[in-house]
């Protein structure tokens, strides 16, 4: 079995699109085993009890981010967590993080990165008049939203009225393309060549 934390925020739907897509069995042999947050009262965290999983808050309050970082570490160790999935986790990573995880932990941004990367990027796309974005799967490094692009998808928005039409949009997509690109990466050889994510290397 292959052991997944899922890290969140806030409201927790693509946590929900990976844990439905783990029930189907579309993950193959992974397994959602612990669902963590910096917020305690994030709705997410409650979906996941609701669904039996082992979910908890770690406070950022007052910590320093190594130090929230360690504690989050800590957790998913002990947890045995092999691969971590941020979904919606409204933190940058420490290299305390990152190095405990090497190529180990995935992001969903809802843009086509390298475009509008950051916060509110439905909004940044639809101000900037945008006619397609979408949202990118890639591989977590200490920067914000840089790390290598492992899958992309399209959505246009030339027709939308306001950034949260977009934002609706853009989310049925990620729902779909989360749980596809952990499948790839789970089931298929890859490696990581510069910034460059290649399936099946020879
Ligand atoms: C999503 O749009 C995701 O791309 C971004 O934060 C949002 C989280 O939404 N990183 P949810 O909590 O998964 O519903």
């Amino acid at each position: 079995m292959i052991r997944v934390g899922a890290l969140l925020s806030g409201r927790g739907s693509n946590f929900l699109a990976l844990q439905r897509a783990a029930e189907r069995g579309d993950l193959g042999e992974a397994k959602i085993v612990l669902v963590l947050s910096n917020v305690e009262d994030a709705p997410g965290l409650e979906k996941a009890r609701s669904l039996g999983l082992d979910a908890r808050a770690i406070p950022h309050r007052g910590l320093k981010r190594a130090k929230h970082d360690s504690l989050m570490v800590d957790a998913l160790k002990s947890a045995n967590v092999d691969w971590v999935c941020l979904a919606g986790y409204m933190r940058l990573l420490t290299p305390v993080f990152v190095e405990a995880f090497p190529q180990r932990v995935l992001n969903i941004h809802p843009s086509l990165l390298p475009a509008f990367p950051g916060l509110h990027a439905q909004e940044q796309a639809w101000t900037y008049g945008a006619r397609i974005s979408g949202c990118t799967v890639h591989l977590v490094d200490e920067g914000m939203d840089s790390g290598p692009i492992v899958a992309q998808a399209a959505v246009a928005i030339g027709d939308t009225k306001s950034p949260s039409e977009v934002s609706e949009r853009i989310l049925k997509k990620e729902h779909e393309l989360y749980p596809q690109a952990l499948a790839r990466l789970l089931n298929e050889g890859w490696s990581v060549e510069g910034r460059r994510v290649v399936f099946n290397p020879s």
